[in-house]
This record gives structure tokens, sequence and C-alpha cells, in this order.
């Protein structure tokens, strides 16, 4: 891609935005990838998308031993560059570690969609792995049973994918960094809020985003449409809460609302600096982390994910944290709040959390104004109820 103007390249995460990993195939290349490939998983899938489109800057490809052990023992590149955890290839079980070389090419489904260019093929002790990034070898952990299930050995190499042939049911939101970063630098947003979401918008998430308003230029919601555990709101119905929420309650110049193809690791705080890493890549100046950030089940304390960021030099990650406290609604404020901002009892509040909202829609309940915009709740009671007949 040509690079018209360095402002919207500059200032990605350790150095400049990556755009050389997005290719085009045709025909003949891709009849000669099929010869000679793998089948990639979900997750594979979309760090393979994030790394096309320069999401995962500064990488450009997948890790290799050094930066995988490196990452692994101190959460860095050996390059010094942060980085929370391994973004690593695992072969499969159709092709011998001796025969994965040159240019292999990149199945999903039994679709083509890019290559790797093999650097080197090494063994990985994916227990460990799983218990460094998750805190936990529980694997009901939704992040340890999806790494316990890959391949233990694994392919570096610069990776090659051709966003235009990726499964896509978002298209038009589908917006890679450099335009994120063109649309901000052309409505003259200097300062940018992201916020991350994997389920669907309630109020306190509402509350997040317009408090984040009141002192930034913009917001880009990015919720992820990547993969997520059975249980979680599929992604075309949350794409259609956002849509309603941002048309009905937010002011249209302000928003931008774009996929984040990344699938769901539950890694909590680890997937917290991830989270902000990729944010920075996409344009934003700010990021949004409040209560549980990334969390599954009781693995991590509700602030795990912002206390993380104490540990982080000045200027390794360059981008502003929010960090909120538990936002619920209090009946005598008769407003969303917080302990912060609050001097009523626990029994005044009404907590908010995806997790609460799941368990309210499962049991045809629906869940109140107070929780949820009524345009929301109807989307999801309508999806709940399509599954049901
Ligand atoms: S996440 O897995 O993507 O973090 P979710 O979509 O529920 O899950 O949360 C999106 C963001 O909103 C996260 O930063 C999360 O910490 C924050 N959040 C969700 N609910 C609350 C709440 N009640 N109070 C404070 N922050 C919240």
């Amino acid at each position: 891609m040509e690079d018209n103007n360095s402002n919207i390249t500059s200032n990605a995460h350790g150095g400049r935005l990556i755009l050389s990993q997005s290719a085009i195939l045709d025909d003949i290349q891709i009849r000669q990838l099929e010869r000679h490939k793998i089948s990639i998983s979900r997750r594979v899938l979309s760090d393979l998308e994030l790394i096309a489109n320069g999401g995962l800057s500064p990488l450009n490809g997948f890790m290799d031993e050094r930066d995988y052990k490196n990452v692994l023992k101190n959460m860095h590149l050996e390059n010094g560059t942060l980085f929370p955890f391994p973004i690593t290839l695992p072969l499969d079980n159709k092709i011998k570690p001796d025969d994965a070389s040159g240019e292999l090419g990149l199945s999903f489904n039994d679709k083509i969609v890019g290559y790797v260019d093999v650097e080197a093929v090494f063994d990985r002790d994916v227990r460990k792995e799983a218990e460094i990034v998750y805190q936990t070898d529980d694997e009901k952990h939704p992040g340890v049973a999806m790494t316990l299930n890959e391949n233990q050995t694994v392919i570096s190499g610069k990776a090659y994918a051709d966003l235009s042939i990726f499964p896509n049911n978002f298209k038009e939101y589908s917006l890679t960094p450099y335009q994120t970063r063109e649309i901000f630098y052309n409505r003259g947003w200097k300062s940018i809020v992201g916020f991350q979401t994997r389920n669907p918008i309630h109020r306190a998430h509402e509350h997040l985003i317009k408090c984040a308003l009141e002192i930034v230029d913009g917001a880009f919601i990015h919720p992820l449409i990547g993969g997520t555990k059975a249980d979680d709101i599929p992604a075309d119905v949350r794409m259609r809460c956002y849509e309603v929420l941002l048309k009905e309650y937010f002011p249209k110049d302000k928003v931008v609302l774009g996929v984040f193809p990344a699938t769901m690791r539950y890694a909590g705080p680890k997937e917290a600096i991830f989270h902000a890493i990729v944010r920075k890549n996409y344009g934003c100046t700010h990021f949004i982390i409040g209560r549980d950030h990334a969390g599954v089940g009781k693995y991590y304390g509700p602030f795990d994910a912002q206390k993380i960021f104490d540990k982080i030099r000045p200027g390794e990650l360059d981008i502003n944290i929010l960090k909120f406290d538990d936002i619920f609604y209090c009946k005598k404020c008769e407003s969303m709040a917080s302990i912060k901002t609050c001097p009523h009892n626990p029994e005044d509040h009404i907590s908010l959390s995806g997790t609460r909202m799941r368990e309210m829609l499962s049991r045809g309940i629906v869940p109140d104004k107070v929780i949820t915009r009524p345009e929301v709740a109807q989307i999801l009671i309508e999806s709940m109820m399509n599954k049901k007949s």
C-alpha cells in the first residue's frame, strides 16, 4: 500500500505501522499454495488478519523461538518491545516438520487465505505456555483449553494474507489500522478513545464511552468479532446492538464503529495489554479498561487488568489507559455511577455485566432499561427467540 502521508503510519507500537504483509493472491499463486499448505484455526486466522492489516505492528509474521521465549519470560520481544503473549503458527498433522519450508499456504475452512515464508520450525511446551499466559492450568479456562488443543510444533516466519478473500460478514465495518488512522486524521481528531467489547452493549459500557468522550475528540468502538466462547452472544447480533445504540444515543460525528478481527483468549491482564497495543496501532491515543477486562470466570481479580499497566515502564506503551471502577445503576442517584461518585448503599445499586445480561436473556427476562437501552434489549430478545424456535 502506498503511504501518501507519513503522519498516518507514524507512532505505531514499536515504530511505524507495518503495511508490507497484505498481499493480493492471483489464481496461479493460490493453486501453487494449495499444493503445499497447512490448515489454520480460527485463532490463527484472526492473528493472521491482524498481522496483514498492521494491527499487530511491529510483528510482520509469526514469532520465532527467541521472541517466543522472551515474551513468555518477560513480556518483551527479543528487541525489547513490549508484547504480552506469543503469536504462533501451529503446524497441522498432515505435514511433517521437515516438509514445512518455503512459501507454505495457510488454509482456513479449505480455502487459501495467505501464506508464511517459513523461517524455522520449533517445539514449544503448550502446558507451560498456557500456565504463563493465563496464570492457570485449569483446562476449563477457554484460553488454556484452546492452547492445549494446538500442535506443539510451530512455524515462524513472515506472514502474508489476502484480506479481500478472507471470510468477512462485516465488510462495511472492516477498517484496517491505516483506514482508521486516515479517518481520525481527516476528522481532525487528535485524541481518540478505543473501546474493546465482546458483549452486547449495556448501559455501563455506554457510560464508560461517554465519560471518555467528555475529554477526547472522538471514540472508536471496536467490538471483537473473531472467535469467542460458545455462550457469548454471536457477533452479528452484537453488531446490530451497537448500530442501534450509536444511531439513537451517540452524536454521529463523534464515533467510529469498526470490527476487531481478534479471537478472544480470555487472558485478562495480558490480553488487556494486547488490546491496548493493537488499539494504539489502529490510531487510538486513549483506551478504556474497566472491571474484569477480558476476564472469564473467577480466574482474575476484577482490577488485575488495570494493575498490570502499573508495571509497564514509561514510554513502553504510548497510549493513555483510562481505568474505570465498577459501574452500576444507582436507584437513589437515578443514574449510572461508581463508588467514586455515589454515596448510597449497595442495596440501591443494580450491577451490570455481560454475564448477568446473558443469564437474564437465557431465562427469557427482558433487561430493564437501566441496564440496557430498550432498542438493544429488543434485538437481544428477538435473537434469543429465533434461537429457540
Ligand atoms: S471484554 O472481555 O471485552 O473486556 P466486555 O465487553 O464486557 O468484556 O467489556 C468491555 C469493557 O467494558 C471492558 O473494558 C470492561 O472492563 C468494561 N466493563 C464492562 N462492564 C463494566 C462495568 N459494569 N463496570 C466497569 N467496567 C465495565
